[in-house]
């Protein structure tokens, strides 16, 4: 048996893991996010626990290889924020969960397109206040538009079969395409050529330095003339005060988030009592055809139980044959 901090507890994975584990391994759940302040919590825990917007940082990590720990279990896909050099040098290994259905995180992207599209949030507020008029509700079909997918990765491979059922015209764009999604009428095409020719654009490419930013001033540029654009990918893929100034002069039509550059501070917290700091956060919420959701695409029970599932069998690795598949390395 292993002793696991487990950082940046919900109820909602607490229920999965003690399902899954049952008692196997020593679990102990910690409310607060893993931070260099909160790093001591962990001490003398052989294996920690974290979440996607835990702070594993250079500091973070050397007070947790001081405390004792050795392994870094991630229960997230996403490794961006994680200082992998750092954790070498102190000797950690890191692992993560790189796959757990991608029909979640996919699902939950052709959500925020379709409620943008059909203005199901106002809709549903105007009816809550009996209002019943349809002035401003307009949407557009779907099917024959064009589609863009940045990714055609397991997420952007699902995304992207979902929008062909919908009679959508999907082109994408990776530095490795998916010839089954060829098979099935997929166009890949340089990015800008994406950008030129998309009515929306959905991003599920991992965030790291040839990522950053994808989504720019220059880039927006690019796009056609109210476009829509998805991100449920990672927050810095796009820039969100280029994506403001494009919101005010209508040159993008519509921005589903459901990642924020800065969303550390803010997602996965009540804040209804306090507000928000973020002025550029405040400022996006404030535009009708903006829909933000708090990183959910991976919430589902399905995706739930495979993190749970996979993460435990990380740690069992480690302490069995150490063969660790799921390794992330610098
Ligand atoms: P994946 O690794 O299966 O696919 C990523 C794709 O991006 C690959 O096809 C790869 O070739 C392509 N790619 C990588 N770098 C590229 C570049 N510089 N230019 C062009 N293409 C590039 O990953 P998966 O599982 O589809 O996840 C994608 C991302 O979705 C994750 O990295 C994560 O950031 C995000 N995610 C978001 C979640 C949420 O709750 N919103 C949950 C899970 C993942």
């Amino acid at each position: 048996m292993i002793r696991i901090a487990f950082f940046d507890t919900h109820a909602f994975e607490k229920e999965v893991f003690e399902r899954e584990n049952q008692a196997k391994q020593a679990i102990t759940y910690f409310e607060p996010r893993l931070t260099e302040s909160t790093a001591l919590l962990a001490s003398g825990f052989e294996c920690v626990c974290a979440f996607a917007n835990d702070k594993l940082d250079g500091a973070t990590l050397a007070l947790l290889a001081k405390g004792g720990t050795r392994l870094i279990a991630l229960r997230s896909a996403g490794y961006n924020h994680v200082d992998l050099a750092a954790a070498k040098r102190l000797g950690l290994k890191v692992v993560r969960v790189p796959a757990y259905s991608p029909h979640s995180v996919a699902e939950h992207a052709v959500c925020l397109l379709l409620a943008l599209n059909r203005k199901i949030f106002r809709a549903h507020d105007r009816v809550r206040e009996m209002n019943f008029s349809l002035e401003g509700l307009v949407g557009f079909d779907l099917f024959g538009k064009v589609v863009g997918v940045v990714g055609t990765g397991k997420i952007g491979a699902v995304f992207a079969r979902i929008l062909l059922g919908f009679g959508c015209k999907v082109i994408a764009y990776d530095k490795v395409p998916d010839p089954e999604l060829v098979k099935l009428g997929v166009v890949y095409k340089n990015f800008e050529g994406v950008l030129a020719e998309s009515d929306v654009v959905s991003l599920h490419v991992p965030l790291c330095p040839e990522t950053k930013h994808l989504i720019d001033a220059q880039s927006i540029v690019r796009m056609k003339t109210g476009a829509y654009l998805i991100n449920t990918g990672r927050g810095g893929l796009v820039d969100a005060s280029a994506v403001l100034k494009a919101l005010k002069s209508k040159k993008l039509g519509a921005v589903g988030l459901d990642v924020y550059e800065e969303e550390e501070s803010v997602f996965f917290k009540d804040l209804s009592d306090e507000g928000i700091e973020d002025d550029l956060l405040a400022r996006l919420i404030s535009f009708p055809n903006v829909l933000i959701t708090s990183h959910q695409g991976f919430l589902t029970h399905e995706a739930l139980t495979g993190i749970a599932q996979t993460t435990l069998g990380n740690i069992e690795a480690f302490m069995g044959n150490g063969v660790l598949v799921n390794e992330v390395v610098a």
